[in-house]
């Protein structure tokens, strides 16, 4: 099994490559070959979980840099 890596993307989504199956609350899975996949970061995509491209509109900021898993 090939790793999964999320990037946190400045002012944006989560790009996440690698094969996974994404879940919703109500259990309807979206399976994601290889390749990769983007998470809306902002809250504003129309089609969430994925990300739209609606937070360049938008101005949403999000420099965070990780520091580490908590503790
Ligand atoms: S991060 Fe792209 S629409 Fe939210």
């Amino acid at each position: 099994m090939d790793q999964v890596v999320i990037k946190i993307r400045d002012d944006g989504p989560y790009k996440v490559t690698g094969a996974v199956t994404i879940v919703d609350v109500d259990g309807t899975a979206f399976e994601v070959p290889e390749g990769a996949v983007v998470l809306c970061r902002c809250g504003l995509s129309a089609s969430k979980p994925f990300c739209d491209g609606s937070h360049r509109q938008s101005g949403f900021a999000s420099r965070e840099r990780a520091s580490g898993p908590p503790t």
